[in-house]
């Protein structure tokens, strides 16, 4: 008689496991002026001094507008299973509403065919950050009008890909595109508004999603799936004491500062149709009129949880049931983002996620920045990316023999990219790009994810 396998041994990604990559419009398309596009505003921010290292811009970027075709066979050589890409929303509406730019939905209309045909599914973000500057000027996100301009441009996106999209995700990272772009002042559109202000933009944004989640489910001709992609904003417990693990999802479910910091002011709205209590009391001066109608509009049904984590920090419980953070231990290892790497990150936070809002979770972005170069052998080798990759993977595989449900996993990114403020010096890809010469190398971590997806994540 076969010997019973032991659950470590037991492969935890399922077949139904989706094995993805993901990139954002004006981070890797370029094209900034091309056929009729118009502005975002990170256009207009990228014009600022000292507002992005380097003086660096998306006008060119790695291109992609002009080289989806080869870019998407690299994709399907290293054998991705899905793709997560974002739509420039002035792209297809250059003014943000009104008249649609053909040529700028075509080349999503072809993008989507060209994945399709080498068997990657896309996973669609109608709005990565490269907010309509047009819109911007009449208050953007601070104009309540901004949630039905969002499902306007839903309906053009949905009427025209959903034949062939099945997964929708309306929003990425609220919490940056607010937070840092509306309070921190470090994003796109480069405000530093007051707190109350800041939340009304929330709230808007909020409102906003949930009209476009009504749009997709209204008229989208296959049946969609549909999540978020939030930051995931992770406490680790410092060891794995009843205590201590408390301490961490009590830290990682509440609202702890005046600002947007947390994950349960921009989740509990959208998936519980209420704001949390504790953030309702520290942000109770500043609040914007919440309505029962507001809060019912926003709470639509979503199949999956989409968390983007990259790291997570370390607390500790406190004799008096509250907790303390853990500083990192000296020279602990670090990506060139300077940002911590805490593989049990992937663990502790899509399953108090999970344990909060009952979905299932989707990775919707993992990975790190590295110090990544063409080595005279012609190759790029990150064993560090490969490293990271197998401990945070190993850290969600670990989650979901938990019994965790999980949709997928997303690598950011597919190639080096438009870092935001950072510019281009800071290189999340898998593949190489030589801004240069836009010569596309595949790295040695882009071979290892390869086996991995290949293997359905067995090799790890
Ligand atoms: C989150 C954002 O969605 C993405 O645009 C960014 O490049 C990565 N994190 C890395 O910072």
């Amino acid at each position: 008689m076969p010997l019973l396998e032991s659950p470590m041994d037991t492969n935890p990604f399922k077949p139904d496991f989706t094995w993805g990559a993901a990139a954002a419009s004006y981070q890797i398309e370029g094209a900034a002026h091309a056929d009729d596009k118009g502005l975002s505003v990170w256009d207009i921010f990228c014009q600022q001094p000292g507002k992005v290292a380097g003086g660096d811009n998306g006008v060119v970027a790695c291109d992609h507008y002009h080289r989806s075709i080869d870019d998407v066979q690299l994709m399907s050589e290293i054998g991705l299973q899905a793709y997560r890409l974002s739509i420039s929303w002035p792209r297809v509406l250059p003014a943000g509403v009104g008249t649609v730019n053909q040529e700028g939905l075509d080349f999503y209309d072809r993008l989507v065919d060209c994945l399709l045909s080498h068997n990657i599914q896309p996973w669609v973000t109608l709005f990565h950050w490269d907010y309509p500057y047009d819109l911007y000027c009449r208050g953007g996100w601070l104009n309540r009008d901004s949630a039905d301009w969002f499902a306007d441009y839903t309906q053009v996106i949905v009427d025209k890909l959903s034949d062939r999209v099945q997964h929708w995700i309306p929003q990425n990272e609220p919490q940056c595109f607010i937070g840092l772009g509306h309070q921190q002042g470090e994003h796109a559109p480069g405000l530093k508004l007051s707190l109350r202000e800041m939340l009304l933009a929330a709230h808007h944004s909020f409102l906003a999603h949930g009209k476009s989640v009504q749009v997709i489910r209204d008229r989208a001709q296959l049946p969609p799936t549909i999540g978020t992609a939030l930051v995931g904003i992770v406490a680790i417990p410092a060891t794995d004491s009843p205590a201590d693990i408390e301490a961490a999802r009590k830290a990682t479910l509440s609202v702890k500062a005046k600002n947007c910091w947390n994950n349960t002011w921009f989740a509990d709205p959208i998936l519980r149709g209420e704001y949390p209590a504790d953030g309702l009391q520290l942000f109770r001066e500043h609040l914007p009129e919440i309505s029962a109608e507001d809060l019912k509009t926003m709470h639509q049904p979503l199949d999956f949880y989409g968390l983007n984590i990259y790291q997570g920090y370390t607390v500790t419980a406190k004799p008096n049931g509250g907790y303390t953070f853990v500083s990192p231990a000296v020279g602990a290892p670090r990506t060139t983002m300077d940002w911590p790497i805490t593989p049990e990150a992937l663990y502790w936070g899509p399953k108090f996620i999970h344990e909060r809002y009952q979905l299932p979770i989707a990775i919707t972005e993992n990975g790190m920045a590295n110090s990544d170069w063409v080595h005279h052998d012609g190759q790029v080798h990150d064993p560090q990316r490969i490293d990271f990759l197998k401990g945070y993977l190993g850290a969600f595989g670990d989650a979901i023999a938990s019994g965790i449900p999980a949709k997928g996993y997303f690598l950011w990114s597919i190639m080096d990219n438009f870092e935001w403020a950072y510019g281009y010096q800071k290189r999340f890809g898998i593949i190489h790009v030589d801004y240069g010469t836009q010569q596309r190398t595949l790295k040695d971590s882009a071979h290892w994810y390869k086996q991995v997806i290949a293997s359905q994540g067995e090799v790890l």
